[in-house]
């Protein structure tokens, strides 16, 4: 046969166009989008009708934390990712996402210090279970040996396609001084790979948090008081300037304030190469959230920290989504960085002084909290930070900003899917709907043929104990997820399985313009390091 799946009545959705048609898969790939197909065309071919829903490329999750361990830890706090490349991926695809970038995480262990060795630790990781969504890797670089990233840089770009680093400007264990962070951000300028930043300032909110601690304030809503979006702005400014040196690309992940978004603003206002993520939990989390259980000093809250944290109030999260209308945001991650919270290394490590008991307790009460506040044992400081999304980021979007009115199709798509590809070097394999790219696609329901439902975290397939967005009413979920032709989700049912997804060796990103050394501006003060 011509085709090996058509799917027919589809709303054909790109970051361009919308377009009613049918599309042709043959072998993986996108082969045609045609007005229809013949008897003969159709004749013994699988069918999906997709009854004039949005058909969109697979989503593509930049910003995907799984099997970081104790050691590694996410952030330095320790912690037990609670998903591995199975899981996670499982859960990816079951929210209509078929490409994840995953981070391969360097740490200050003298074991650590070889790159290559990390990745091939990580690789390994996905390789023992396997992935039911395609992947690739992020280098979190945390040191700035020079013989290191001359050595191992280019062989990353080379040999493994990794294109893209990610620094740290707080966490004790990660963060490097401003010297050590242009060491890096140079030697990967040269090897044109996309320096990706945390901007928070670690000296900020060290000096908060010891005042916090000082007057009993330990519980986790002053998490959030620890890291008022100040500390992302400064930190934010400080790595544009940076960069601006250097004469380097940035993206700011998980930028999660209207304080830190105009910084990003202004500087792609002065013309200058800057890119931001944000993520679902600044859209749909505020400070309130990390009081929202039994009493603001519940631990249960720990549940909704994360770094950033949400934003401060509702009027934040409008100043962020004009940012996703504008184009100051270019795309939207999940930051998924699942830990469960009945796990002794989960969300509560750290902070009950007794390990809660497996079965049962699921939260801290009265008397134990008392108890413990008198005692001033543990801190939010001690808990670690992150929050599962992989499953839920397209369908919140969709719900919050799609449905809504307050983004168009297109932009959903150049959010989740063209922007990401592009950004980090898959575009257009991944990222689109059209002839010989990769048949990745997100199928929707109808939206009249679709009953909103409140979320449940059991409805979810990742392997972490709660979901921050239980009870949140979503008005679509996708319908089916195809990953290079095949149907790997529908109608509820997981179809894929965990060898399905396959490693992606990615390419410099696409959405600069090439920033070799002779494309240095000599207006810039470093331009003389170029010569
Ligand atoms: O709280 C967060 N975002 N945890 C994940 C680690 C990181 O910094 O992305
Ligand atoms: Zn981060
Ligand atoms: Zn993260
Ligand atoms: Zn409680």
């Amino acid at each position: 046969a011509k085709f090996d799946l058509i799917i027919l009545n589809s709303k054909v959705v790109t970051a361009s166009d919308i377009s009613t048609c049918c599309i042709g898969i043959k072998s993986g790939k996108i082969r045609t989008l045609v007005d229809e197909f013949t008897a003969d065309e159709l004749q013994g071919v699988e069918v999906i009708d997709a009854e004039g829903a949005y058909v969109m490329p697979g989503g593509v999750d930049a910003h995907v934390h799984l099997c970081q361990d104790l050691k590694t830890g996410p952030h330095g706090l320790g912690g037990e990712c609670a998903d591995n490349f199975e899981t996670g991926s499982r859960s990816a695809v079951a929210g209509g996402t078929t490409t994840m970038i995953t981070f391969a995480t360097q740490t200050r262990a003298e074991e650590d210090r070889s790159l290559l060795s990390v990745v091939e630790a990580y690789n390994a990781r996905a390789e023992a279970t396997g992935s039911y969504a395609d992947y690739g890797f992020h280098i979190i670089i945390v040191r700035n040996d020079a013989d290191v990233l001359e050595n191992e840089l280019p062989i990353l770009m080379k040999d493994w396609g990794i294109s893209s680093c990610k620094l740290f400007l707080t966490y004790e264990t990660q963060k490097m001084t401003d010297s050590q962070l242009l060491d890096v951000m140079f030697a990967a300028r040269k090897n044109l790979i996309t320096t990706m930043v945390h901007a928070e300032n670690g000296d900020m909110i060290r000096w908060l948090t010891d005042k916090l601690e000082s007057k009993g304030m330990v519980a986790p809503y002053y998490h959030a008081l620890s890291r008022p979006p100040l500390v992302e702005a400064e930190a934010t400014n400080r790595a544009i300037a940076l960069a601006h040196l250097i004469q380097n690309p940035i993206l700011f992940v998980h930028v999660g304030s209207a304080l830190g978004a105009a910084s990003v603003r202004k500087a792609q206002t002065m013309g200058l190469p800057i890119y931001a993520e944000t993520c679902p939990q600044y859209f749909h989390l505020t400070w309130n959230d990390l009081k929202r259980f039994h009493s603001p000093t519940c631990f249960e809250n720990s549940k909704m920290i994360c770094s950033p944290p949400p934003p401060p109030d509702a009027s934040d999260q409008e100043d962020l989504f004009t940012g996703l209308q504008n184009g100051t945001f270019t795309i939207y991650s999940s930051d998924h960085c699942p830990f469960r919270y009945d796990h002794p290394n989960g969300k509560p490590s750290g902070v009950l002084e007794h390990k809660p008991s497996m079965e049962g307790e699921k939260h801290c009460h009265g008397d134990e909290l008392q108890d413990l506040l008198k005692r001033k044992k543990g801190s939010f400081k001690l808990i670690p930070n992150g929050i599962p999304g992989v499953e839920t980021r397209l369908p919140l979007l969709y719900t919050g900003a799609l449905a809504t009115g307050r983004i168009t199709p297109q932009k959903f798509v150049e959010l989740t899917s063209t922007n990401p590809a592009k950004l980090y070097g898959l575009y257009p394999t991944k990222g689109t709907i059209m002839p010989g790219s990769d048949a990745d696609l997100v199928i929707w329901h109808p939206d009249t043929e679709f009953t909103p439902f409140r979320l449940t975290n059991s409805m979810l397939h990742h392997n972490v104990d709660y979901t921050p967005y239980e009870g949140t009413e979503f008005v679509n979920w996708p319908k089916y997820t195809i990953l290079r032709g095949n149907i790997v989700w529908a109608n509820g049912k997981l179809q894929g399985k965990p060898g399905d997804g396959k490693y992606l060796k990615r390419g410099p990103s696409q959405l600069s313009r090439s920033f070799s050394k002779t494309s240095v501006d000599p207006r810039y003060v470093a331009s003389w390091l170029y010569e």
